[in-house]
């Protein structure tokens, strides 16, 4: 069943990462806005965004103790281990990331790494996974995002979720070379009318 009335969608859990080091920087700006454009479509949804930056968040160890022991969590209890609940129940899990060397930041990638050690018998049935990206590559091949995007596309079908939306801008055209995507205003709205776009399905 999928409805996308207002009234429908009060318990849906939107998950943000922010994977930028720079708060305000242009990857932050994607975010607000598409979240702005979720908070219009869906006003009663909770939105829970996460700074990775100011978070203290360890390598995985590779361990296998989430897997392996009495936990079905990672047994590391630094700052990740209070999200994983809401990580494993949210409806979407919205990553944003500025392109690091043809792929996803560092301190998006370790977040993930660390997402294997999430309960995945909690996990919500119907997650979607949205990507939210700034680069500085002039052209798609010189900027690399296709690798970025497969791996995030495969990491969504990993967790059995679907790879719904991805909005990714450049930062280094003519017309913006000397801006960052806060005075581009096409990219601003194409992000808020993506979140706007944004299918809740209720399953209960
Ligand atoms: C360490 C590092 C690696 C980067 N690697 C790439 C890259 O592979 N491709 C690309 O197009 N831009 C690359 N960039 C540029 C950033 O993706 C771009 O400036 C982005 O808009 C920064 O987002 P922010 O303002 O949210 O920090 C890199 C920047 C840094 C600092």
């Amino acid at each position: 069943m999928c409805i996308n009335a207002h009234t429908n969608t009060k318990n849906m859990k939107i998950f943000a990462i922010l994977g930028s080091p720079n708060k305000k920087g242009s990857t932050a700006h994607l975010l607000e806005n598409y979240l702005k454009g979720v908070r219009e479509t869906h006003p009663e949804a909770k939105i829970q965004e996460i700074f990775l930056q100011n978070q203290n968040i360890g390598y995985c160890k590779g361990c296998q103790a989430c897997k392996t022991g009495k936990s079905n969590r990672c047994v590391f209890k630094d700052d990740i281990y209070n999200l994983y609940q809401d990580f494993e129940e949210a409806d979407v899990f919205v990553i944003a990331s500025p392109i690091y060397w043809y792929d996803v930041s560092a301190q998006t990638k370790t977040f993930i790494d660390r997402l294997y050690g999430s309960d995945f018998n909690n996990m919500h049935p119907n997650k979607q996974v949205v990507l939210l990206s700034s680069y500085a590559g002039k052209t798609i091949e010189e900027a690399g995002i296709e690798s970025a995007i497969s791996v995030i596309k495969r990491i969504a079908d990993f967790f059995g979720a679907k790879f719904e939306q991805k909005y990714l801008v450049g930062t280094s055209s003519k017309e913006y070379y000397d801006s960052p995507v806060k005075h581009n205003k096409t990219a601003l709205n194409e992000a808020y009318e993506l979140g706007k776009q944004l299918r809740l399905e209720v399953t209960k």
